[in-house]
């Protein structure tokens, strides 16, 4: 019997929502066709968005969306962006796949796009192959509400009112495809382009995020927090689950052997390797005012599914890509008091997508429902959580891996992964210092290769799970392979 200890008397503070963010990139199908069909397709769409996709993703509660990417983001000049979409430049995305770019998916439709959504938008400024002027201006076109050249011309394309976006991401990956600078260059570079990334009011203070570190490049997050971090607010950090860590062979997304399994979950821990140590070196620069950490690249990178267009990353998403958005949401939660958001990669058709399309049909992935069963932690305090449980897979695999929380309303969140292959695992969960009298469970499980299909979308989706109250002490058995949601309240029958 494994041990969970939940104590409801100590927090690290409040998860931010932002933590639950997501990151759409012109990048094969996610933002054409995927998000975007445009208003005379034959999908049903309002205003040229899908209206399946964002019914779905409305239910995630998305607080954020990061856009336009990704390496993307340094070859976009968001002036080809905007006007009448007869007169916008097409030109070729040439990060990915070479395809033409007609650009009708510009600023205008990306604020449809979180308008929508209901959630805030994350623009990452061009500085690989930008100008300081062109990201000045493009924060004044959203975000200046008086008389200005900028707001002129965002009025002459139809928007009367400033959109008031708050993250302004200085740039991406400029260690690799952003530039290929090294850190001490980007540094002053991002210095520079801070000190014209203007407030257009008192009132809506714009968030500056230079572009972090791969992996664990420490350097990189000493030296540009450093020499600028006074100029900006926040860091970013880029790691992805590669399941062999080759980028030339990463393995595949529905086949692969228990060995492979247990690599891709161990791999995924280092997550919190990261976390803490970039955390540390921001602490130890700071002084006092230390740099939030923004995750906004994440999630499981495989070879693309045969037959699909090698540039636009496409793969499919199983049980074990569940279990990597459990890991990950799980450290995030841990580390809330210096991750302030986090964006996985990326929302559809790309990567560890939450949904899959194919002409005019959708399906929702197994991540999807675990960002749907953990959305709850969103907002809510951290409780410190700690799981009692063995190594698993011959790796550094814990058999157990959880996170909790409280809401406003009281109710706690206890969210669990049961990383066994094979094994069920049967659970006890001693909460102190809650009063617990009521609980509701849901578990998401299969075999680690199971995934949904356009023929069978709904094979991998959550249920209901038995679970035990007495005495204040919660018991239930976890499948293999799960994710589990439990929550706990107060009040009989909640
Ligand atoms: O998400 C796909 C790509 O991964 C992004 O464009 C880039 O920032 C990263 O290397």
């Amino acid at each position: 019997m494994e041990r969970i200890i939940i104590n409801a008397l100590r927090s690290r503070g409040t998860i931010n929502r932002n933590i639950y963010g997501h990151f759409a990139e012109h990048l094969g199908r996610c933002i054409y066709g995927g998000l975007y069909v445009g208003e005379d397709s034959e999908i049903p769409n309002v205003n040229g968005m899908r209206a399946d996709v964002v019914q779905a993703l409305k239910r995630l509660r998305i607080p954020v969306l990061r856009w336009p990417g990704g390496c993307f983001a340094d070859t976009y000049h968001w002036r080809d962006g905007i006007g009448p979409r007869e007169g916008r430049a097409s030109i070729v995305n040439t990060n990915w796949g070479g395809v033409t770019e007609d650009n009708s998916f510009g600023t205008h439709e990306f604020m449809e796009l979180c308008r929508q959504l209901g959630c805030e938008a994350y623009i990452s400024g061009n500085v690989g192959s930008g100008t300081v002027q062109e990201l000045s201006d493009w924060i004044e076109y959203c975000n200046m509400g008086g008389i200005s050249p900028m707001a002129a011309l965002r009025r002459l394309h139809g928007q009367d009112t400033p959109w008031h976006v708050r993250y302004w991401g200085i740039g991406n990956e400029a260690w690799g495809c952003g530039g290929n600078m090294d850190a001490a260059y980007y540094a002053n570079i991002c210095r520079q382009y801070a000190t014209y990334m203007r407030d257009y009011d008192g009132e809506h203070r714009i968030v500056k995020i230079a572009c972090g570190a791969n992996s664990d490049d420490y350097h990189w997050t000493k030296t540009v927090a450093e020499r600028a971090g006074h100029a900006v607010d926040a860091i970013s950090l880029h790691y992805y689950t590669v399941p062999t860590g080759e980028w030339s062979h990463k393995g595949a997304a529905t086949q692969f052997d228990s060995a492979e399994y247990f690599e891709t979950l161990s791999r995924t821990l280092k997550m919190e390797e990261l976390v803490e140590n970039h955390s540390r070196v921001l602490r130890a620069v700071g002084k006092g005012r230390t740099l939030g950490l923004v995750v906004d690249e994440w999630g499981t990178w495989y070879d693309v599914e045969e037959g699909t267009h090698p540039g636009f990353l496409y793969q499919q998403n199983a049980m074990r890509d569940a279990l990597v958005a459990a890991i990950n949401l799980n450290i995030f939660n841990n580390h809330c008091d210096s991750v302030i958001m986090a964006n996985i990669a990326q929302t559809v058709n790309v990567l560890q997508a939450m949904v899959l399309t194919e002409g005019d049909r959708m399906l929702l992935t197994p991540t999807y429902h675990v960002f749907e069963m953990y959305k709850g932690h969103q907002g809510a305090q951290q409780l410190e959580c700690y799981a009692q449980t063995g190594l698993i897979g011959g790796q550094q695999v814990p058999q157990l891996h959880a996170s909790a929380s409280r809401d406003a309303q009281g109710s706690l969140l206890l969210t669990v992964a049961n990383l066994s292959e094979r094994d069920s695992c049967p659970v006890t969960c001693m909460i102190e210092g809650a009063e617990v009298r009521a609980v509701r469970a849901r578990v998401l499980s299969g075999d680690a290769h199971a995934h949904n299909t356009f023929d069978a979308p709904r094979a991998v989706e959550p249920r209901a799970l038995d679970a035990q109250l007495a005495g204040g002490v919660l018991t239930a058995v976890l499948p293999p392979c799960s994710v589990c949601a439990f929550t706990l309240s107060d009040h009989a029958g909640a």
